[in-house]
């Protein structure tokens, strides 16, 4: 067994606490409360299929060993958050570079293929944002111009063109990106996508856990947690030290990427135990 299975089956048998994601906000200054959303108003820049297959948006095209690696965990997440109702998923790894902005898309775009789902996917990586690449858009604005209060969340909005896919980009990295996450506003914000639609899915791609304070503080508004962990490459301590920072908080499970185990299986997901 290599060390990363080890790890990923003591992740396991680690029980994860369900922690209450209630904010206290009554005391909040009236100017960090967010404005309505209207979502009608979202700008639709239709994105190729080219530009989806070329970025390994692969969830898009049916019928592909992909897009059924990414029905599975889909079904596993509906499993494990339609009942209770939990619909914000935080998409984190270890270290970089492990995929999880990938991850983090293909699973919208598998979720808003659902008949009855809409998704809303929010670039939160404000250190390395790359969504908008991922859909070759070019946004002028994003999140951390909403945060530091520039722009209106209603200008930010873009539909990628996906039926029931939208998404909230991040366009410019920002120096003060943990004091942006930790913020009242950041904290309503979520509070807000959360209770607007039960029908709808709201998937936070981040940065790692290890070395910046960003993701562990979104882990903290968010249900649950999707950590991506690349086959061959996160080493075990960086693993083990990832799921020690997130104990207690809701992690749903581990995706192992480029893995190797089948040539129709990239994505492999594994449960991690209540
Ligand atoms: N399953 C996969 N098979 C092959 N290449 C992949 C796979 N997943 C991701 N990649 C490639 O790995 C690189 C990193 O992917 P991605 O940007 O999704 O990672 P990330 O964890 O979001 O990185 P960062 O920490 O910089 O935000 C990209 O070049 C991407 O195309
Ligand atoms: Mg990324």
């Amino acid at each position: 067994m290599s060390k990363i299975e080890k790890a990923l089956n003591k992740a396991k048998s680690q029980r994860q606490e369900v922690v209450s994601t209630g904010h206290t906000v009554e005391n909040e200054e009236s100017s960090n409360r967010i404005d309505s959303i209207q979502y009608e108003q979202t700008k639709v820049i239709k994105v190729s299929e080219a530009t989806l297959q070329e970025n390994r948006l692969t969830a898009f095209f049916d019928n592909t060993s992909i897009a059924d690696q990414y029905k599975i965990l889909k079904t596993r997440i509906f499993q494990q958050t339609m009942e209770e109702g939990l619909n914000t998923l935080l998409v984190t790894s270890a270290v970089d570079n492990e995929g999880k902005s990938i991850t983090a898309t293909n699973l919208a775009i598998s979720l808003a293929k659902e008949l009855q789902q809409t998704v809303l996917l929010i670039d939160a990586d404000l250190r390395r944002p790359s969504l908008h690449n991922l859909f070759a858009l070019s946004p002028s604005a994003g999140l951390s111009d909403y945060l530091s209060g520039k722009k209106p969340l209603n200008d930010l909005f873009i539909s990628p063109g996906i039926n029931k896919l939208t998404m909230l980009p991040s366009c410019k990295k920002v120096g003060n990106s943990a004091e942006l996450m930790g913020s009242f506003r950041m904290k309503n914000f979520v509070e807000e996508v959360k209770s607007r639609y039960k029908d709808r899915y709201i998937i936070f791609d981040s940065s790692p856990l290890l070395g910046f304070a960003d993701a562990l503080i979104l882990s903290e508004y968010v249900d649950g947690i999707i950590l991506v962990v690349e086959y061959g490459k996160t080493q075990r301590h960086e693993l083990e030290k990832a799921l020690r920072l997130i104990k207690g908080r809701n992690l749903i499970g581990t995706v192992l990427n480029k893995s190797p185990f089948s040539k129709k299986q990239e994505y492999y997901y594994q449960r991690c135990n209540k």
